[in-house]
């Protein structure tokens, strides 16, 4: 595993339900949207089923399911430890799970999981073991920071894949570009340990059009999620353009 076909680009669509939440009527519609994506280079749909449900509902998973199914694409469920989002994460069997950290004022995910606490790492352990179990062939990715030792204690899970948050290199980009490099070290030296230990390496959170060239250059992740620019950007030019942009610029 020391080469890259091609990134993936995964479509995080939760803004879509966060519209229609804010009304509670039923549009935007996910169905449209979820299409809009798939045929415009989506190579996989995100989603991240909130213990609070301010977005995503358990009604959109089996949709996303079937709709990436159609479509012969990657349905990929982001969740934290909640029995309840656990249940709903089996009845709709996605591709990959990618567990986060979740705290209920955030407003969005603020980080890794700070898997050097035991007691996080053994509700992890849980949920992995539940997921493994009850999912049949299901992969796991991890949701962590750029940080060696985290990551050698995530190795003890047996993760298929390691999301890194770039959360605040993309803040670093947008606010002080001095710190770009350093943030890109990190990343280098996290993915010569991942390829060495035959995990897949992703990367997600707060990435836009402008900054996703300097992590492109690299060519250490197989995979990107984006959702909150792409949604945003839809309103200007529609998600149909924005994903087919996003995705040539991915796949050049
Ligand atoms: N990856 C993970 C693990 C996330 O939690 C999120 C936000 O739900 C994303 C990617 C997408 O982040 P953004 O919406 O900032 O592009």
């Amino acid at each position: 595993m020391t080469s890259i076909n091609y990134p993936r680009l995964g479509v995080n669509i939760d803004h879509v339900t966060t519209l229609r939440q804010a009304r509670g009527e039923d549009y935007p519609c996910i169905k449209r949207a979820l299409k809009q994506c798939l045929e415009n280079g989506a190579d996989q749909i995100t989603i991240h089923l909130r213990e609070d449900r301010r977005h995503i509902q358990d009604a959109d998973c089996p949709i996303v399911r079937k709709i990436t199914k159609d479509y012969n694409k990657l349905f990929n469920l982001e969740l934290a430890t909640a029995k309840d989002v656990i249940e709903t994460a089996i009845h709709c069997s996605p591709d990959w799970v990618c567990i986060v950290p979740e705290k209920r004022e955030e407003k969005t995910t603020e980080g890794g999981l700070n898997l050097k606490d035991s007691s996080v790492f053994e509700k992890i352990s849980e949920t992995v073991d539940i997921l493994r179990s009850k999912i049949d062939g299901v992969k796991v990715s991890l949701f962590l920071e750029a940080n060696l030792e985290t990551i050698e204690i995530a190795e003890k899970l047996k993760p298929e894949a390691i999301e890194i948050h770039t959360g605040e290199f993309a803040k670093s980009f947008l606010i002080d570009s001095k710190k770009i490099e350093s943030y890109l070290r990190e990343f280098k030296n996290v993915h010569k340990y991942l390829i060495e230990h035959n995990i897949h390496c992703h990367a997600g959170h707060g990435l836009t059009d402008e900054m996703l060239p300097y992590l492109l250059d690299m060519n250490i992740f197989e995979e990107y999620n984006i959702g909150h620019w792409i949604i945003s950007e839809s309103i200007f030019r529609g998600i149909g353009p924005v994903v087919k942009d996003l995705s040539e610029i991915i796949k050049k």
